[in-house]
């Protein structure tokens, strides 16, 4: 049984907590048993987030709740430590909870600079914890789908790719009062999942570009650039007013046709115009890497799907960007050494 334990329990706590329920009552060898928030307001509401939560729920298991989290970990000797903080505190707590022998899920960005990453990496070799940051798209059946595509050719090459992800601004998050200058626009907390996706099926790029604005708020949009030798991949994203609804979306022209998906539609147009629905598991990318993280400790497999040093690399890539930006959207090789 992998006994897990919660630090953080704003926004995007109520989708780790939805999914541990979710699999303790299904059967899966995993329990929540403590959570612990500076605010204790927290244990009894569910923020509202730029994403709907799958949902709701109404009999909530029992756990036990604190405002001191080093206490929760003294007391509860969880299996698992999983921190929903904001980004700011991601390392420095995931290194402590490592020390103290327990494994760690992480929330995205994985932390603030790549050398805060190669940090914690190396503490998780050092210390033989494991370390998954929660790169949840990764685990989205519709991103799954287009991988296995891509991998398996069905559809022939890729010709041409764009991924979209367009947000309300998030007015429930301390992660803009915690963070100073651009950390919580909308590179760190909306490209960076398509980033970690794109390189995950295409590998890194050769070259990057990037034209980061604020039009309303601050850093709300981005236009980048992932360039490989025989394709370019188009990123965009942006924060809107609070309420649009939220959209993430890809369009992938392959040899045979354009496999698109849009707030959780997947659909394949080929060359002569048909277009058929793909119909993809009825689940979302929080709940998929929860089920792996959980399934990896309970086997003791490796971390094949979601290595931290995946997740370095979207931090890598950010800093790649906002230089960039910097630069006025001048195209940078992405390393010297390819
Ligand atoms: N995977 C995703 O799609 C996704 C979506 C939203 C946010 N995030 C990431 O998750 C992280 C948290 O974002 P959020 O929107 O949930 O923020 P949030 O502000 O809603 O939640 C953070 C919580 O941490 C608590 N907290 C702060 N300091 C603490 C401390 N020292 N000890 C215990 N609790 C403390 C706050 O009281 C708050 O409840 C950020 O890194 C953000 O980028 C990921």
């Amino acid at each position: 049984m992998i006994k897990v334990a919660m630090i953080g329990f704003g926004g995007i706590a109520g989708a780790h907590r939805y999914a541990y329920w979710y699999y303790q009552r299904a059967g899966l060898p995993v329990r929540l048993v403590a959570a612990a928030d500076v605010d204790p307001s927290k244990f009894t509401t569910i923020t509202k987030i730029n994403i709907a939560l799958r949902g709701e729920i109404v009999d909530e298991l029992p756990f036990n709740t604190y405002t001191d989290w080093r206490e929760m970990l003294e007391k509860e000797q969880p299996d698992l430590v999983d921190i929903c903080l904001p980004t700011a505190f991601h390392k420095a707590v995931a290194i402590e909870a490592m020390e103290r022998g327990f494994h760690v899920m992480c929330e995205k960005p994985m932390a603030d600079t790549f050398a805060d990453c190669c940090e914690m990496v190396q503490v998780a070799e050092k210390t033989g914890r494991q370390l998954m940051i929660a790169q949840c798209v990764r685990f989205q059946p519709e991103y799954e789908y287009l991988q296995q595509a891509v991998v398996d050719g069905r559809y022939g090459k890729v010709l041409a790719a764009t991924f979209g992800r367009y947000s309300p601004f998030p007015t429930w998050n301390s992660t803009w009062r915690i963070h100073a200058g651009r950390s919580g626009g909308c590179l760190p907390e909306l490209n960076i999942h398509d980033i970690d996706v794109i390189q995950a099926i295409f590998g890194q790029p050769q070259t990057v570009s990037c034209d980061l604005q604020s039009k309303v708020y601050p850093y709300d949009f981005a236009d980048t650039v992932f360039s490989y030798p025989e394709l370019d991949v188009h990123i965009k994203s942006a924060w809107y007013d609070k309420d649009y609804l939220f959209n993430a979306c890809y369009e992938v022209e392959f040899e045979n046709g354009v496999l698109s998906h849009e707030r959780g539609e997947v659909r394949f147009t080929d060359r002569d115009g048909t277009v058929c629905p793909i119909t993809v598991e009825d689940a979302d990318g929080v709940m998929g890497e929860i089920r792996y993280m959980v399934n990896m400790l309970e086997s003791g497999a490796e971390n094949h799907r979601n290595p931290p040093t995946a997740s370095a690399e979207t931090i890598y890539a950010l800093e790649k960007l906002y230089e960039s930006a910097d630069a006025g959207g001048k195209s940078l090789l992405y390393r010297e050494m390819l």
